[in-house]
């Protein structure tokens, strides 16, 4: 028998997966402590995305100089790197002293061209050579016209809690777009390990929470830090996570573990010109 806990868990989590024009897009902000699984839930969402709405856009955005998390998700085939031109984005392999190698990514000029390029059904890992961009991407996304998915990693990056001068016009815009996501066919999923990390205006319009072991609550939630202490860990079977949709929260499992792909140990790396 399911609780009651368990039951709105899985309510918030079918949200979360909901394609309603009526209801719009969904922001979801994944936080937990290191290794608690965080990327982990953005694959199994992006994975569970490409299984079912094959014919939709998926977006993926990675950090630089970190090993590139998508390999965990081992489906080759369901892989397209795209770079921006003349973004000086290069990839290289972290098991080969850091050699570098051609992941034959696909470039583009535009955000309209990247658009038109990225495959339905795929995960479209998009490189700017500058992760305050995504931002800009995202103001491109919204406007479409169709459903479509991005998943972003470590999004204090993207926007980040203290923006000055033109970043912070951009940020300011940027936290407008995303109190835009529920009126639009935009589903945007972020994580990060701090959430004091993120521009406050930006994480004001987050729909719904999701807190893994060792998460910091937050102000206004209705889950307690100690309950949030409380939450299991296991390897196995995996770790238990409290999800908030506005006054009601429930508490799910993620079943779907990811583990390192060892044999693509590859980063992507920004160049830096030499004058
Ligand atoms: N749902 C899960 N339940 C239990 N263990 C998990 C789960 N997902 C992943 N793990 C384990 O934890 C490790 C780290 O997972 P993951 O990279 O998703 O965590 P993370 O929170 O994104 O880590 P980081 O803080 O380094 O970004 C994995 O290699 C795997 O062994
Ligand atoms: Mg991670």
């Amino acid at each position: 028998m399911s609780t009651k806990l368990e039951v709105l868990g899985q309510k918030i989590l079918q949200r979360i997966h909901r394609h309603d024009e009526n209801q719009g897009g969904v922001l979801t902000e994944t936080t937990g402590g290191m290794g608690s699984g965080k990327t982990s839930i953005g694959l199994s969402f992006a994975n569970y995305t490409m299984n079912n709405y094959p014919k939709e856009k998926i977006f993926w955005s990675e950090c630089y100089n970190t090993p590139l998390q998508f390999y965990k998700l081992k489906r080759p085939e369901k892989y397209h790197i795209m770079v921006r031109k003349n973004s000086n984005v290069v990839f290289r392999d972290r098991n080969n002293k850091l050699q570098l190698i051609n992941l034959k990514p696909t470039y583009f000029e535009s955000f309209s061209d990247m658009y038109q390029y990225a495959k339905p059904g795929k995960l479209n890992i998009v490189f700017l050579g500058n992760r305050l961009d995504q931002m800009k991407l995202d103001m491109h996304l919204r406007s479409v016209g169709e459903w479509v998915h991005k998943y972003c990693e470590e999004f204090s990056e993207i926007a980040p809690m203290f923006p000055r001068g033109e970043l912070w016009h951009l940020v300011k815009k940027y936290a407008a777009v995303l109190k835009d996501v529920r009126k639009c066919m935009m589903n945007l999923h972020y994580n990060t390990q701090q959430v004091s990390d993120i521009y406050y205006e930006c994480r004001n319009k987050v729909m719904i929470k999701i807190f893994l072991p060792g998460a910091y609550k937050d102000k206004n939630c209705r889950v307690t830090q100690r309950a949030i202490d409380n939450l299991q860990r296991d390897k196995h079977n995996g770790n238990e996570a409290y999800l908030v949709e506005g006054g009601e929260f429930g508490k799910v499992r993620f079943g779907d573990i990811f583990e390192p792909n060892k044999d693509y140990h590859y980063e992507a790396h920004i160049n830096i010109k030499e004058d």
